[in-house]
């Protein structure tokens, strides 16, 4: 049996007639052979794997993410290593430089800040790069991404539509773009109501997770009722989760006291004590349309060329934001129950 042919049964299967593979399996399942990845990794310079960067494993936006990304990479024979910068850069910095050394064939990442020195100087050695949940402003650099400004609007314009005249924007840190688009789409709707740029203010969170959502809720439940809004657009659904719980927690009402819309409607969102109000993001969709340009790219096809793709956002109206569905307050009525458990 020669080398080339155990090579083919172990890299190319395809290229074997059936009895010779499986005389070749049966004789490696008999020595215990287990294949040197490290040395075929050498041999060939690059890894089976390609490299995911998320902002924050515990959000379930990621985590559906991801799933489609896996669902591709599986199917094209490769795997996935998943890394969490946890919105930090240094941290987001280090599993670059621990990719690239490990010959990853590419990169899927939802940047922290912007398109970084780091992530051109990878890509010009070499290591395919797509951004993920963020529209690349170059066109020779694939991205994945939902029209966040979109989106912005769709939610802004729900809760105008209901009457609401004051809203706060709850998110943040605003140097991720797609909290800023957000913001803009909402601030546009806001504007182009004729009603005064005071209709919306923005309750500033240092993260997009639930406690920075129960943060934002004690801000907000000790304003003045007079001053305090009657509506919230939130940055994602674990900042409205969180918000919703504290807002449940103070026996305020939602929609009642304060409506609320959240953003990427996880599983969480509809699952809610209230069922939360939010703009869907096709999680599985940018996981899959991702992957699926990284392995276009790493196979060289002459035909790959960099684009970025945009998915449209949903709006899905739940009785979070939905006075029509608004429960009568009365003394009978006990406070609603507690909001969703943490999804963290
Ligand atoms: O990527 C930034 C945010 O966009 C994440 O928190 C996720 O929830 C998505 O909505």
């Amino acid at each position: 049996m020669s080398v080339g042919t155990v090579s083919n049964v172990l890299n190319r299967p395809q290229l074997v007639a059936p009895a010779t593979r499986a005389r070749v399996q049966q004789a490696i399942a008999a020595l215990g052979f287990v294949r040197n990845e490290s040395a075929r990794q050498l041999r060939a310079g690059r890894s089976r794997t390609l490299g995911l960067v998320v902002l924050d494993v515990s959000n379930p936006f990621f985590t559906d993410v991801a799933r489609g990304v896996e669902d591709a990479v599986t199917q094209a024979g490769l795997a996935v290593v998943l890394c969490n910068s946890d919105q930090r850069v240094e941290r987001e910095r280090a599993y670059l430089d621990l990719l690239e050394e490990q010959r990853v064939q590419g990169i899927l990442i939802t940047p922290v800040a912007g398109v970084s020195q780091r992530l051109r100087q990878l890509r010009r050695r070499g290591t395919p790069v797509v951004l993920v949940d963020r529209w690349a402003a170059t066109p020779n650099q694939c991205s994945v991404s939902v029209d966040d400004v979109q989106g912005g609007q769709l939610a802004a314009a729900h809760l105008v539509g209901q009457g609401h005249q004051r809203i706060a924007f709850v998110g943040g840190p605003f140097g991720i773009k797609q909290v800023q688009d957000r913001y803009d789409g909402a601030s546009a709707v806001v504007r182009e109501a004729g009603l005064p740029a005071s209709a919306l203010t923005v309750v500033e969170t240092p993260a997009l997770n639930f406690a920075a959502g129960r943060a934002a809720g004690e801000r907000i439940a000790g304003m003045p009722p007079r001053r305090r809004p009657t509506a919230a657009f939130c940055a994602n659904d674990l900042v409205a989760l969180g918000l919703l719980q504290e807002m449940t927690r103070r026996r305020l009402q939602v929609p009642g006291d304060l409506a609320i819309v959240g953003y990427d409607d996880i599983d969480f969102a509809a699952a809610a004590a209230v069922p939360l109000s939010s703009v869907r993001q096709p999680r599985d969709q940018l996981g899959r349309a991702a992957a699926e340009l990284l392995l276009e790219e790493t196979a060289g096809h002459r035909s790959h060329r960099h684009r970025q793709l945009v998915f449209a956002p949903e709006l899905v109206v739940r009785d979070s934001s939905d006075h029509h569905r608004r429960r009568p307050r009365n003394r009978a009525d006990s406070p609603s129950p507690a909001a969703a458990a943490s999804p963290s």
